[in-house]
């Protein structure tokens, strides 16, 4: 005759260390999963990323939990039910832009709620080659429209002699459909790690502002040439504009060189498609470009237009922001126009586990990253150092296709190493190597500039050894 305990969500939210106990749900029923979160075959860490709510939203990303052996280990964990008048409608702030926002995933790491900012955890962004769409990095600069998908029309401003396009999502369709693996990489990637030089202006990520997917859609060769465009031999642009804008309508823009978009080779795509479903609202939904081995930035989201242009796109992201200055340039004396804007990408690599500050076993250790470079260029190598960079071990990377010239997507690595004996920290370096031989600078405070991009020295990390 013992009934049920009952549980607020607010309840469970405050249970989420050790010393309250760490609880979750699951549908309705509440689990103090205290004694197992060091049991967790995923490992502890990624069984914290839920706790104080719901585990359907980790769960939905790794099947291994759709088991009846996994939901029995669950059961012997249960301490109640949540209350059910507790599913109160969240109240809608009408005059706020950001009231339609999609709802997003939890286990994201907000860098700024309005406009949406956010990367996975390190733990999970390398768990996967492929980053599943709810935990693929957002960058947003504002609000995110709302389109429909029976109405939308892409604009493609048609070449002297060629017609303007209005292409409906079946138009684009009708296009041949290409599918490739695109890593995306925010500009300001690592970011973090520049702040601890210097102060920067920019939102603080740390590892996370990069993930891949595999994108389909036309090629924006293709769409070009049937507005009439070709190559010329007169330095051109294709500008990009989104649908998304702010108060005043101005629409984020970004472009790309006409040579670029017109080679075949380069694979740049007008993409509708995200690891095989429609893009998510938050990665461009409808229709976004994806200019593989190029800086995020021109990636436009949410695409409303495309034109040709003898000089880039006049939008503050393409002129004013997103470029690379020396350390001496500060706000007084920085000029926009000095500096040609970040296309490529330089060679990258970061390691995902250990977290710093974290205590590994003595005897072995497990290191996990990832590497990339921008311009097609293929990671040829990750060098890991135990010891801060006095002697290096070659990492594994991982068996993925990389194409030559083609190498849009990152490669994931791990090395297993002995502890040395007695070592009561290790500080853990990683640094890449991509086909150009071009490699990464050791230190950050001589690639520091004011806005905090193109952050690529040597990554580190400093954990304890337990005793
Ligand atoms: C693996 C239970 C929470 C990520 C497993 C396995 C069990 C388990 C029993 C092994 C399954 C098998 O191999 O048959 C649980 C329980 C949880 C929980 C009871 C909550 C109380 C989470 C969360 C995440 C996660 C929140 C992610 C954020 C993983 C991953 C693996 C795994 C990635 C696979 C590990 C590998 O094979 O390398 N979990 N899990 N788990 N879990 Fe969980
Ligand atoms: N496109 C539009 N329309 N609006 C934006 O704010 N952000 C850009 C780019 N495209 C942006 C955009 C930046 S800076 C980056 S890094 C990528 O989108 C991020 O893409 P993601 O949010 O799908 O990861």
């Amino acid at each position: 005759q013992e009934s049920t305990r009952i549980y607020t969500k607010e309840e469970v939210s405050s249970h989420t260390s050790p010393e309250t106990g760490i609880w979750v749900t699951l549908g309705s029923e509440v689990f103090d999963v205290t004694e197992f979160v060091d049991l967790h075959p995923g490992g502890p860490s990624k069984l914290m990323l839920a706790a104080g709510g719901p585990l359907e939203p980790f769960w939905a990303l790794y099947a291994v939990h759709n088991q009846s052996h996994v939901r029995e280990l669950l059961a012997q964990y249960k301490i109640g039910e949540l209350n059910p008048e507790d599913k109160v409608a969240p109240t809608v702030e009408t005059s706020d832009p950001y009231a339609d926002d999609p709802i997003r995933h939890p286990a994201l790491k907000v860098n700024s709620q309005r406009p949406f900012n956010a990367e996975p955890p390190p733990e999970l962004l390398t768990e996967n080659y492929i980053t599943p769409n709810p935990i693929f990095f957002t960058r947003n600069h504002l609000p995110v429209p709302n389109l429909d998908p029976d109405t939308y029309r892409l604009h493609i401003v048609g070449a002297p002699g060629g017609q303007s396009l209005s292409l409906s999502l079946d138009d684009l369709h009708n296009f041949p459909k290409y599918e490739i693996t695109v890593t995306l990489q925010c500009a300001g990637n690592r970011r973090s790690e520049m702040t601890q030089v210097k102060e920067v202006k920019g939102l603080e990520w740390r590892t996370g502002a990069i993930s891949t997917a595999r994108w389909a859609g036309a090629r924006l060769c293709d769409v070009l040439a049937q507005a009439g465009h070709q190559l010329c031999e007169t330095e051109a642009h294709v500008c990009f504009e989104g649908l998304d804008s702010d108060p005043t309508g101005t629409a984020y823009g970004a472009s790309i060189p006409l040579a670029r978009a017109m080679d075949p080779e380069a694979e740049v795509l007008l993409a509708y498609e995200m690891n095989g479903q429609p893009l998510p609202r938050d990665h461009g939904f409808p229709v976004r470009v994806v200019v593989p081995g190029v800086v995020g930035a021109r990636h436009v989201k949410w695409l409303g237009r495309v034109s040709v242009q003898p000089e880039e796109s006049y939008s503050h992201w393409q002129r004013r922001d997103y470029k690379g200055f020396s350390p001496s340039v500060d706000w007084d004396t920085v000029d926009f126009d000095s500096a040609p804007s970040i296309q490529e990408l330089p060679v990258q690599s970061a390691i995902t586990e250990p977290r710093d500050g974290e205590t590994v076993e003595s005897g072995e250790v497990t290191i996990k990253g990832y590497a990339w470079s921008g311009g097609g260029r293929a990671v040829i190598r990750v060098d890991v150092s135990l010891d801060g960079g006095l002697t290096w071990q070659v990492a594994k990377l991982d068996e993925e296709e990389q194409r030559p010239r083609k190498a849009w997507a990152w490669r994931l690595w791990q090395l297993q190493a002995p502890v040395p004996a007695g070592q009561k920290e290790l500080n853990i370096v990683c640094k890449a190597v991509d086909d150009g031989y071009n490699v990464q600078p050791d230190t950050v405070a001589p690639i520091w500039n004011l806005r905090g991009v193109l952050s690529n020295a040597w990554h580190r990390v400093h954990v304890f050894v337990a005793p």
